[in-house]
């Protein structure tokens, strides 16, 4: 059994990762953190953790000798801080994405500290669980789609344009690194390097939509300086051309990622609000028809995030595994991707 505390009794704390936990035989949680102490309680009483496992300062929840694993859920620019100090602690840690804000010292230094302890660590890219990606990645690993040429990403959402929204810490590039893009876009890029391969270049546009809003704390307008919509194209290894759409002012869209993959053989397609179905046309009767049609995912494809994190702490091994190495090769890519909106030119990698 391992038993978990996570760090941000937030959004995807509450109802992503304790509902997974609590879904799965071998985990447990048996503690949080929160610096908001409303939040806190609130988290508490909803998931019946005793007052004495609730802490507002994470190291007191790192070094409790009761919680053996450590979850990361608050805002990006303490996901390396926290997550260092379970590594130095000797614990298990799991880190929400993006891994930060921009590639720093204070990375590496996680990396170097994760080598030396080489304790379990995972980032949270949580795509790569869904069973199209992962049924996916094993058609084109076995060449069904030839060599790919090219593919072509959305990342929908529609939560700039929510009335009244301030300016949360999504919105505040010292705390987000960067809007739409660290958020959403860095989902697509792990996917990407996931299934197609590494980056070699990037060009890139961006914009602010909604460019002030009022914060959280009182009346005060203040410009938004992060990006709402952000559009690149990336040239991968072996020549493919990746061309990405990430944006929160899709009205009508709440959360949807669609993805094609296009090869000299067949073509791959999936749209993640249908997790277990892939759209194909690969092999000779659909090459001759030239015919596209569904399939459902075998259930082996399925895997739970909590599920792989808990039981590879335990010790089990599973393909596919995003380690926190994964979190900084993708972070490369977003800094680059930044660089070029900013700059207006190509970035290499
Ligand atoms: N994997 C995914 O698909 C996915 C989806 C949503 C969010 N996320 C990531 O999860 C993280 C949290 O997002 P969220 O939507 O839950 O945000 P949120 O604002 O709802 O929750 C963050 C929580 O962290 C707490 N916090 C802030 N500073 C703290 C500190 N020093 N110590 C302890 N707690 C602290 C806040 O009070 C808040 O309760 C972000 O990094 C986000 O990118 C990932």
């Amino acid at each position: 059994m391992l038993r978990i505390g996570i760090v941000g009794a937030g959004n995807i704390a509450c109802n992503i990762h304790i509902p997974e936990i609590n879904a799965c035989p071998d985990g447990e949680l048996v503690a949080l953190c929160d610096i908001d102490e409303a939040k806190l309680k609130a988290a508490g009483e909803r998931f019946g953790i005793p007052e004495h496992m609730r802490f507002t300062d994470y190291n007191d929840l790192i070094n409790c000798p009761e919680v053996d694993a450590v979850e990361v859920c608050t805002p990006n620019h303490l996901h390396v801080p926290i997550a260092l100090a379970a590594v130095k602690a000797g614990k298990p840690v799991e880190v929400e994405k993006p891994l930060t804000t921009a590639c720093n010292r204070e990375m590496e230094e996680l990396v170097a500290e994760i080598e030396k302890k080489n304790v379990v660590n995972m980032m949270c890219f949580s795509y790569r669980f869904k069973s199209a990606v992962r049924y996916a990645k094993h058609l084109i690993d076995e060449g069904k789609l030839g060599k790919i040429v090219n593919v072509n990403i959305e990342y929908l959402q529609s939560g700039v344009f929510i009335p009244g929204r301030r300016l949360e810490w999504r919105f505040v590039k010292e705390y987000a690194g960067s809007g739409t893009l660290g958020d959403l876009g860095v989902h697509l890029i792990d996917m990407t390097r996931f299934l197609l391969g590494e980056f070699k270049s990037v060009s890139a546009l961006s914009a602010t939509v909604v460019k002030e809003r009022r914060k959280l704390d009182s009346e005060e307008i203040a410009p938004v300086l992060v990006d709402d919509i952000t559009s690149f194209i990336a040239k991968l290894e072996d020549d493919v051309i990746a061309n990405f759409l990430v944006t929160k002012c899709a009205i009508g869209e709440s959360n949807t990622i669609k993805y094609e993959i296009y090869g000299t053989e067949g073509v791959l397609k999936f749209n993640l609000n249908s997790p277990n179905e892939l759209t194909l046309c690969i092999g000779e009767i659909d090459r001759e028809t030239n015919s596209i049609h569904k399939v459902n995912v075998p259930a082996k494809y399925r895997l739970g995030q909590e599920e792989c994190f808990i039981k590879t702490a335990l010790g089990n091994e599973f393909p596919y595994y995003p380690a926190i190495t994964e979190g900084v090769k993708s972070q490369k890519i977003v800094d680059a991707v930044l660089k070029s909106a900013e700059e207006g030119r190509v970035v290499n990698l």
